[in-house]
């Protein structure tokens, strides 16, 4: 089937653009529809490392067209920098396709959100601090500026206008009045300007002609403003029907959502986490994993898998595949334990409580399975996973009435293998 939605089944850094990087090989366009600059890819190739925040992980494809579709929040400087960076390398990025729906991160909505942070003072959210949800509010407000906005020189300073006088004294402090910020949207449109396009349209002609669109989600399932735990979200619709929104296209476009979810679980910034560990398992999975946000370079919280949570997900979001990444991070651990229920109240619950009062509460129950205590990073197929860890997958699957079609067991593209095929399914 010719569109596959990639979504986050966690709370994000799932290893997203892992797989994304692996799936863009046989895709015509790559298409990010949600999220801006929050956002952070690492994809390694060979010896050298990538980092993406806005930019689709498939523009390492040099023959693939990429879209920031209008769900998209921009950070314009910060974009322009992303293509400088692969301009470098010699990447030509002039297939790099805009929205001109899409709208503007202004260098306002950086104040506003750390502003907000330090109202909500011990409650912050720990927002990566880079305006998204001050972007996404102005948006929801309509008084929000779009990417065609700047191509307007009559009307762009009213328009800046109205956003200053919509938030008022709350922007006493800032930096940026009228005249600086025309002069910065000006400056950085006429850079952006030749990548602008409908990019519904593009994107639904490309669906017409049997190209294959890869739908490219940032953060996850349960960071969703409607799905995750309220209010400790991000702003947007990281949720396979975010995709429709985001990228202007009908659900009757898409057949395959391909959730991802590292062999355990992590979450960056406040908000209940069920399974969390804080003790010694807590460190040892953030040191074998990795665990420090590409964006922030926070440590993450770590602890075991959460099935309830990933049912939700897989209903949330009609995924018809799994990718189970990292499998080598439990390579050493005698035990491994997977959440299948929770405790709320003394009350023992299978399903996922969507009142976040109650996950807030809610006790995992283990169940506990047998690690395979040896290493699987050299492993390249499923049939070569060690018995134990073929048990472990196993019993995700069975748990969850889903196949896991997509597994990594090192940060190496070639690490990441397909057990499933996911285009031809
Ligand atoms: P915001 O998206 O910057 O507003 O942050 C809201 C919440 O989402 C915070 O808990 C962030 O840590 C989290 N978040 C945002 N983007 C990502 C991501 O790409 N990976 C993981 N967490 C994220
Ligand atoms: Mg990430």
């Amino acid at each position: 089937m010719p569109s596959v939605v990639i979504v986050g089944a966690q709370w994000g850094d799932e290893g997203k653009g892992k797989v994304t990087d692996v799936l863009a090989q046989d895709a015509d366009l790559v298409v990010r529809y949600q999220g801006g600059n929050n956002a952070g890819h690492t994809i390694v190739v060979g010896s050298s490392t990538h980092k993406f925040h806005l930019i689709p992980s498939g523009m390492l494809y040099r023959d693939k067209v990429c879209v920031l579709g209008n769900g998209v929040v921009i950070d314009p400087d910060e974009l322009i920098a992303e293509l400088d960076a692969l301009t470098a390398e010699g990447v030509d990025v002039s297939r790099l396709k805009i929205s001109d729906q899409a709208h503007l991160i202004l260098p306002t909505h950086n104040f506003l959100d750390q502003r907000s942070e330090d109202r909500r003072g011990a409650s912050r959210i720990g927002t990566t601090g880079r305006g998204i949800g001050p972007a996404y509010r102005d948006k929801i407000n309509r008084c929000g500026l779009r990417m065609a906005d700047p191509g307007h020189r009559d009307s762009l300073g009213e328009k800046i206008q109205m956003h200053l006088d919509e938030h008022g004294p709350t922007l006493d402090g800032c930096p940026w009045n009228r005249a600086r910020l025309q002069e910065y949207l000006l400056r950085t449109h006429a850079r952006l300007a030749p990548h602008l396009t409908n990019a519904s349209r593009l994107i639904n002609a490309a669906l017409d002609e049997h190209k294959r669109v890869l739908f490219e989600g940032a953060q996850g399932t349960l960071l969703d403003i409607d799905h995750g735990t309220y209010p400790f979200v991000t702003s947007s619709s990281p949720t396979a029907g975010g995709a429709c929104i985001g990228a202007g296209i009908g659900p009757t476009r898409i057949d395959t959502v391909v959730g991802v979810s590292k062999a355990y679980a992590t979450r960056v910034g406040a908000g209940p986490f069920p399974t969390e560990d804080s003790g010694e398992l807590g460190e040892r999975l953030r040191a074998a994993g990795h665990e420090y946000g590409t964006t922030t370079g926070r440590p993450r919280r770590c602890g075991f898998l959460d099935l309830v949570a990933l049912r939700y997900a897989v209903g949330v979001n009609g995924m018809t595949h799994l990718a189970l990444t990292k499998m080598d991070v439990l390579d050493e651990l005698d035990t491994i334990g997977v959440a299948t229920a929770y405790r709320v109240d003394g009350v023992l619950m299978t399903e996922y409580p969507t009142d976040t009062d109650a996950v807030i509460h809610a006790e995992p129950v283990f169940e506990t399975l047998k690690g395979w205590t040896q290493s699987t990073r050299e492993v390249r197929s499923f049939s070569q996973l060690p018995p134990a860890a073929q048990d472990y997958i196993s019993f995700v699957e069975r748990n969850l009435k889903i196949n896991v079609a997509l597994m990594s067991v090192g940060a190496d593209r070639n690490a990441t293998f397909v057990k499933n095929a996911i285009w031809e399914s």
